[in-house]
C-alpha cells in the first residue's frame, strides 16, 4: 500500500516543553479557567498553535507528532488540505443555518453521506454537536421506541459525561459527584477483557460468560424496565479493550431474541478508526441504533445518532418544534467539513491503511516492547492500539507510574501520548490514520528507548 504524501514529519524539539510561552499561557489559563478543566503542572502540558497531518506545533515553535490524533479525531490527518478548503469554501457561503428549521442545503449532503457508508440500511440520521449528545439522543430515541426508562451498560463504559450520558458511563471519578442525579434505571454489566477477567466472569471464556451474565440481568425484575443495551465495540478510554470474537454478535442476537434495543457507540471506534467503517461490521453486527462522531468531521464539533428507521420512527413528527434539537444542529461548517472528512477516507483508502497498517504496527510492537517485563499486553484492531503496562506481568496489576513517565518523557522527545482505562496505565495510540510508516517505526523505537531507561 502506498505511503500517503501527508505531513509525516519526525519530531523538532527547540526548547524543552513546555517552554516559557507555554508556561505563561499555562499561567494565565489558571486565571481565567475553571480550574477543573486543564491539567496544570510543571511538564504539562504544551499549547497547540498549529497542525498538519500527523503534526502539531506548540506555542514554542517545536514539532511533535501526534499519537493520539488530537482524541481520534484528525482521521485524514490534522488541517487535512481537501477538508480545510472544504471549510474556507463554506465559511465564505454560509458560516451559520437554522439547522432544524431552515436548514442549511449542506446538512441534506452530509446526512447522504454518511446514511451512504452506514451498516444500519436506510438510517434515519440526528446530527449532534458532541459525541455525547449523540448519545443522549440514543437514550432518548431507545426511551420512546421501547416505553422503557432502564438501560443496560457495561463496566469500564465510556460514553460521554452530559448527565444522559453520564448515567451509562463508568468511572467513580466522574459519576460520584453527581451520583443522585443519575438515571436510576441503569443497569451494569461486565464487560468481557481478555486480558484482565473481570469479577464474576469466567476467565477463561470471559465472553460467553459476559452473555450469561447479561441473560441473567435481562431477566431479573429491574431487566424486565431495560429497553436497550449500550456498548461500545471496543472500549476506548476504558483502555483499548478488544472484547473476545463472538461476545458482539452474541450480544444483538440476545438483543434481538429478547426484544431490546442494541445501541453501539462508534464515536470512537468508527470511521476507519478500527480497520472497519464501523468496528460492528468486523462481525457482521448491525445495530439498532449507532452513534458517531470524532472522526465525522476530523474538526469541527459534530456528530450523529443513526437507527434504523423502524426505532426513529418513534420520535413524533415536528409540528413546528424538535424536541431534541440544539442551536447549532448541522452547522454548515462542520457539514462542510464531514462531507470532504468522509470523502477523504474513502478517496485515500484510510479505512484499508488503517486494517493493514495497524495489523503490522501491533505485530512491531509487541515484538520489540514485549520484552520488557512492565509492557503486559499489547492489543487493539486497526489503529486502535493500547499498551498495557503493569508493575509485573505475573500480577497484571496496573502500573499507573510508568505511564505517566511515558506520557512525559515522551512529550520532552516530541511525541504526543495519552493514558487510557481506570488506572490510567494503558498508553493509548490513536494516530491520524494517514501516519507513515516510518514514523510509526520511529515510534516504536521511541517507546522501547523510554521504557528500557526505567529501572524495573
Ligand atoms: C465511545 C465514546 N462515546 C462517547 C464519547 C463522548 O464524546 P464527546 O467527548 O464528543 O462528548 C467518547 C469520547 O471520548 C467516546 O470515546
Amino acid at each position: 500500500m502506498s505511503e500517503p504524501t501527508d505531513w509525516n514529519q519526525p519530531p523538532r524539539i527547540k526548547v524543552p516543553p513546555p517552554g516559557s510561552r507555554s508556561r505563561r499561557l499555562a499561567e494565565r489559563l489558571a486565571r481565567v479557567e475553571s480550574r477543573n478543566v486543564t491539567f496544570l503542572a510543571d511538564d504539562f502540558p504544551i499549547f497547540w498553535e498549529k497542525s498538519r497531518g500527523s503534526n502539531v506545533w506548540d506555542a514554542d515553535g517545536n514539532r511533535y507528532v501526534d499519537l493520539s490524533g488530537g482524541f481520534g479525531v484528525a482521521v485524514a490527518g490534522h488541517r487535512n488540505r481537501r477538508v480545510m478548503q472544504a471549510i474556507r469554501r463554506q465559511i465564505g457561503r454560509l458560516p451559520h443555518g437554522m439547522g432544524d428549521v431552515h436548514p442549511p442545503a449542506l446538512k441534506v449532503k452530509l446526512l447522504e453521506a454518511l446514511a451512504a457508508v452506514s451498516p444500519i440500511p436506510d438510517p434515519q440520521i440526528v446530527l449532534t454537536c458532541s459525541g455525547a449528545e449523540a448519545v443522549e439522543v440514543a437514550l432518548k430515541t431507545a426511551r420512546l421506541a421501547t416505553g422503557k426508562p432502564g438501560v443496560i451498560a457495561f463496566g469500564g463504559a465510556y460514553h460521554g459525561l452530559t448527565y444522559g450520558a453520564l448515567s451509562v458511563t463508568d468511572r467513580d471519578l466522574f459519576r460520584a459527584p453527581f451520583a443522585d442525579q443519575l438515571n436510576p434505571h441503569v443497569l451494569r454489566a461486565p464487560y468481557p477483557d481478555p486480558y484482565r477477567p473481570r469479577p464474576g466472569l469466567d476467565p477463561d471464556d470471559p465472553g460467553r460468560s459476559a452473555l450469561a451474565h447479561l441473560e441473567t440481568l435481562l431477566e431479573s425484575d429491574a431487566g424486565e424496565h431495560v429497553g436497550a443495551v449500550i456498548v461500545e465495540p471496543i472500549q476506548g478510554r476504558g483502555g483499548d479493550i478488544v472484547p473476545p470474537l463472538g461476545f458482539l454478535p452474541g450480544l444483538a442476537g440476545l438483543c434481538r431474541e429478547r426484544g431490546r434495543l442494541l445501541i453501539v457507540d462508534e464515536i470512537y471506534t468508527g470511521l476507519g478508526r478500527a480497520g472497519h467503517w464501523f468496528a460492528c461490521e468486523h462481525e457482521g453486527v448491525v445495530p439498532d441504533l449507532l452513534c458517531v462522531g470524532k472522526a465525522l468531521s476530523g474538526t469541527l464539533p459534530i456528530a450523529a445518532c443513526l437507527g434504523s428507521s423502524a426505532v426513529m420512527d418513534a420520535w413524533p413528527p415536528s409540528k413546528g418544534e424538535a424536541i431534541h434539537t440544539t442551536t447549532f444542529l448541522g452547522n454548515p461548517l462542520a457539514c462542510a467539513a464531514g462531507i470532504a472528512s468522509l470523502g477523504e477516507i474513502e478517496r485515500r483508502g484510510l479505512v484499508e491503511r488503517s486494517a493493514t497498517e495497524g495489523e503490522r504496527w501491533i505485530g512491531e510492537l509487541r515484538e520489540t516492547l514485549g520484552r520488557h517485563p512492565t509492557v503486559g499486553d499489547i492489543r487493539g484492531r486497526g489503529l486502535m492500539i493500547g499498551i498495557d503496562l503493569v508493575i509485573d506481568r505475573s500480577t497484571r496489576e496496573s502500573n499507573t507510574r510508568l505511564a505517566g513517565h511515558m506520557i512525559t518523557e515522551s512529550l520532552r522527545r516530541g511525541w504526543i501520548l495519552l493514558a487510557g482505562g481506570p488506572a490510567g496505565n494503558v498508553l493509548s495510540l490513536s494516530p491520524p490514520l494517514s501516519l507513515s510508516q516510518d514514523l510509526m517505526r520511529a515510534a516504536t523505537r521511541m517507546l522501547d528507548d523510554v521504557i528500557g531507561g526505567v529501572p524495573v
